[in-house]
């Protein structure tokens, strides 16, 4: 995966100068307009095959090893806190190996000036506090994630569990960090941002494509690229689940490589990303004469569809008015054509050899696909 080029005033780079990021690696999902790259894998086997010093920003979500057969509330229901064997605990000691070797992977490829976010709740994020400090990171901030709707704790023996903490560190001492103060400045308007966030969990409509159990909102992703990236910076997610960072970094105009182990999650990862540049609406509407009362067809539907929510670049590329003449007769489809409207359409009927029929109703179709420039 190629950085954007950040200095659009100096032409494209040549590809054949640019250096090559994913050395023999063949991503499952590739978006090369957008610089998007997905691969299914382990984050160790991957990482080490990622050239160092090349990525801006690496935000990871690793396992948070609180899979331990406990019981929680979704939904109004009692349900099991397990999220998947990738996150059942090794023990202390294991795990926080894990989390060092990860980190020191992580650390390799990260530019000279980049940074690492990293998400936990308390039974992973002091171990990776402290393997950031044994790698020699420049820890930068802790920022608590608040929660405005958590779920009641049904055991009533403790707080209900509100936050996640994230450690945001440089990769190591000298590193001069990125952060777009004024930006977050004006985001927290006009005062200085302060190091407790109030984001809400992901909506049904973040979960549209399918769930991830430990899925995070993609405002809370775009914010953490707002603060610590530029335009056309490369970032990196090691666990990537659902591609929530993938899809705030297409959104924001950077680079992307997400990897992924569990193939289920790649594929929705893939599907919210391509959502995120490709739209297709489709409508279908009914117009019967029995309905109208001077026995006239009238097109009913309404034109102004609510807009898509794409990206800005995002333009209507297709549109198709399809209507579809049911006989009255034989209930079939008599008759087909494309048309701008419900005139021309019976004005294509009344000059076919179909004329003669009856027609019991009309049915307008119309598809719009829409694609991010
Ligand atoms: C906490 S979830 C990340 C959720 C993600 N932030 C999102 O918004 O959907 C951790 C993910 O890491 C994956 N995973 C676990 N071990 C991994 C490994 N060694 N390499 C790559 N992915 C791994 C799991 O399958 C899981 O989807």
């Amino acid at each position: 995966m190629e950085s954007r080029n950040p200095n659009p005033e100096s032409g494209p780079l040549n590809p054949e100068s640019r250096p090559r990021l994913d050395r023999g690696l063949n991503p499952v999902f590739h978006d090369p307009k957008h610089h998007i790259k997905i691969f299914q894998g382990d984050c160790l086997e991957i990482l080490a095959a990622i050239p160092a010093d090349t990525v801006d920003l690496i935000f990871a979500d690793p396992p948070y090893f609180l899979s331990n057969d406990g019981i929680t509330c979704h939904a109004g229901r009692m349900v099991s806190v397990n999220k998947g064997t990738w996150d059942k605990s090794k023990g202390p000691d294991a795990n926080h190996e894990f989390n060092k070797t990860w980190l020191a992977a992580c650390q390799r490829v990260l530019k000279p000036n980049g940074s690492i976010w990293v998400s936990g709740t308390a039974h992973v994020i002091h171990s990776v506090g402290f393997a950031m400090q044994q790698l020699g990171m420049k820890l930068l901030n802790d920022i608590t994630w608040v929660k405005p709707n958590p779920p009641p704790n049904l055991s009533c023996r403790y707080f209900t569990h509100a936050t996640e903490t994230l450690i945001w560190a440089a990769k190591n001492k000298k590193s001069r960090h990125t952060f777009n103060y004024k930006l977050m400045r004006e985001l927290a308007g006009g005062k200085q941002m302060k190091s407790v966030w109030q984001i809400p969990a992901p909506d049904r409509d973040e979960k549209r494509f399918g769930k991830h159990p430990t899925q995070k909102p993609v405002a809370l992703l775009e914010r953490i690229l707002l603060a610590a990236s530029n335009e056309g910076d490369l970032v990196l997610d090691p666990f990537a689940g659902s591609g929530t960072t993938a899809i705030a970094a297409l959104r924001l105009r950077r680079s992307a490589l997400a990897i992924e182990l569990d193939m289920a999650f790649v594929q929705l990862a893939a599907r919210r990303t391509v959502a995120v540049t490709v739209a297709v609406r489709m409508r279908a509407d009914c117009y019967a004469s029995s309905l109208d009362l001077r026995a006239v067809f009238m097109d009913r539907s309404v034109d102004e569809a609510a807009p898509v929510e794409m990206l800005p670049t995002t333009q209507l590329v297709h549109r198709e008015r399809k209507y579809f003449f049911v006989g009255a007769v034989h209930r079939e489809i008599v008759y087909s054509v494309v048309a701008d409207s419900l005139q021309e359409a019976w004005r294509s009927f009344r000059a076919s050899c179909f004329q003669h029929l009856d027609i019991f109703s009309v049915i307008k179709t119309e598809t719009e696909i829409y694609l991010a420039q």
